[in-house]
């Protein structure tokens, strides 16, 4: 059992680096714990995630807006649990593609936890069954991360649930508490408010989403409370108790004050993750972390031991699956002696709600900070033909262009589809492409896309249709 390369954790980074090896001609072995592949993103993340997303996205659709487009449907009902089957079938199919990849790449797969015992030497120890060791000339970890916790509170998966239980939930809660108003808390909270749900959002920062374009968050904030969202910005949770029917949680300004008591059925804690390294005996072989307690490793995915690696959300980074996929590619490809890369200014980011977020290069907050000229060109989806046809016309396109070579530099999205939209501007930025470029590239009509050549037209002042 020796292997050119030994990959511990079979999410999106881990999965993606061993098919990578494998092409590149490398003997390659995983190690996972749990039953199925896919890590997060497949078992209880991105994919069960957009299962529920697009569902109650449907639900919400035929019951407010059908009828204004002459379909009547009658008495809407919602079955919760043939929604949730929908979302664990498109689990089940997903991971078991990973199980055919896995063949078709002649990977061998071990099941059970994995633990450095020294250089080139992997436990594995099974859920059942005797612990045996595996060689291997290179090993990689991409262990990913695991939920953040708030100090003090249990997360018992059924009234205080992290993100797992938020895809599992069993009845609808009537009232939905989200601590954190970041990714998951929008869109599982999204999901919930769909189906039925009060949702209120207590958030630390006087903000939602931080770190994105503020344009883009203070227009999606608009939108989220007009939907029905409550948010309780700069604020904080200091205590969940059980009550007799539901949940009592005590909520202090961040700046400190008087403390106040909001009711709820279930709350959601989504306030981050945190890099997951349990077990992994780091400590034994001398891996280094960093100070917040992620893999360190140089640019070339290296720790301070030889033949010892890591990405995806185990190391520094945003945690994304296609962030980590592309770390597992560009490092398979170093190992096979090429020069793999990847561009962290060019990792796309995309909030799944409704309308969508889509977010890629710098926002106009950074390019004040950095003292760089731009010019901005924007364009609002009430503009566009097809997103009126399409009855989702809320949102607009806003790109960012250097003042003197028309480089675009940010490109920043709400509305329906963005999610989609962005990758022609990925294109264009992984090309050092200008706005011009994009003003000069005939877009089909009618398509939403078209909003996004009218943004790069809006750079130059001379956008057609408003
Ligand atoms: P992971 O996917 O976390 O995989 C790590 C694997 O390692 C796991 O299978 C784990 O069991 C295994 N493992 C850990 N330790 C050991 C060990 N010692 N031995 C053996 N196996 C081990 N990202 C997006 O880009 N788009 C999205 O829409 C999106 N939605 C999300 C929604 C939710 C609710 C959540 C929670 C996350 C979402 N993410 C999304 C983030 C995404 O899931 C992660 O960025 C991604 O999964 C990271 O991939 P990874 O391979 O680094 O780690
Ligand atoms: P996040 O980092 O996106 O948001 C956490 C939010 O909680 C922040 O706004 C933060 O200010 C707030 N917060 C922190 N401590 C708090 C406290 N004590 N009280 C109140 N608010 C507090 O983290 P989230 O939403 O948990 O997601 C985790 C990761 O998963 C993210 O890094 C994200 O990239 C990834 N993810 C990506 C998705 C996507 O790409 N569509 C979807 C879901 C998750």
């Amino acid at each position: 059992m020796s292997y050119d390369l030994v990959v511990i954790g079979t999410g999106p980074g881990g999965y993606v680096c061993a098919i990578r090896a494998a092409q590149l001609g490398m003997k390659v072995a995983v190690v996972e714990k749990r039953k199925t592949h896919g890590g997060t993103c497949l078992n209880v993340g991105c994919i069960p995630s957009k299962a529920l997303l697009h569902a109650s996205e449907l639900y919400e659709e035929a019951e407010h807006d059908f009828a204004n487009m002459g379909i009547k449907v009658g008495k809407l009902q919602l079955d919760l649990k043939a929604m949730l089957g929908h979302k664990d079938e498109v689990v089940e199919s997903n991971v078991k593609g990973i199980d055919f990849l896995f063949k078709k790449n002649k990977i061998d797969v071990f099941q059970g936890l994995g633990k450095i015992v020294a250089a080139g030497k992997v436990e594995v120890t099974p859920d059942e069954g005797d612990a045996q060791v595996v060689e291997a000339k290179n090993i990689v970890i991409a262990t990913g991360s695991d939920v953040a916790n708030l100090p003090g509170i249990e997360i018992d998966e059924k009234q205080v649930v992290s993100s797992t239980g938020a895809l599992d939930l069993d009845k609808v809660p009537e009232k939905l508490i989200v601590v954190g108003a970041g990714v998951i808390g929008l869109e599982l909270g999204s999901v919930w408010r769909r189906l039925g749900s009060d949702v209120t959002v207590v958030e630390f920062l006087d903000r939602i989403l931080p770190g994105m374009d503020g344009e883009i968050v203070k227009n999606a904030q608009r939108m989220f409370k007009k939907q029905g969202f409550d948010f309780k910005l700069g604020s904080k949770v200091t205590g969940i108790e059980k009550a007799k029917k539901g949940l009592k949680v005590s909520i202090e300004p961040a700046a400190g004050g008087d403390a106040s008591e909001l009711e709820a059925d279930v709350v959601l804690v989504a306030i981050g993750r945190r890099p997951y390294t349990d077990g992994l005996g780091l400590d034994g072989v001398g891996v280094q972390l960093d100070e917040r307690g992620r893999v360190a490793t140089d640019a070339h995915f290296k720790t301070n031991v030889d033949g010892i690696y890591a990405i995806g959300d185990v190391i520094a980074g945003p945690m994304l699956a296609h962030k980590a996929e592309d770390d597992g590619v560009a490092l398979a490809e170093m190992l096979a002696g090429q020069a793999g890369h990847v561009d962290y200014n060019l990792v796309p980011g995309v909030v799944y709600t409704m309308p969508e977020i889509a977010v890629l290069g710098k926002t106009e907050e950074q390019l004040k900070e950095a003292g760089v000229a731009y010019n901005v060109g924007k364009f609002p989806f009430m503009a566009n033909g097809r997103a009126k046809a399409n009855r989702h016309s809320d949102g607009f396109v806003k790109i960012l262009a250097d003042k003197t070579t028309d480089k675009v530099l940010g490109v920043h999205m709400i509305g329906a589809g963005v999610g989609e939209l962005i990758h022609e501007t990925s294109v264009l930025m992984a090309f050092s492409g200008s706005a011009e470029d994009l003003a000069r590239t005939i877009h089909a009509h009618p398509t939403l896309s078209e909003a996004v050549k009218e943004a790069a037209l809006a750079v130059d002042k001379r956008p057609i249709h408003i």
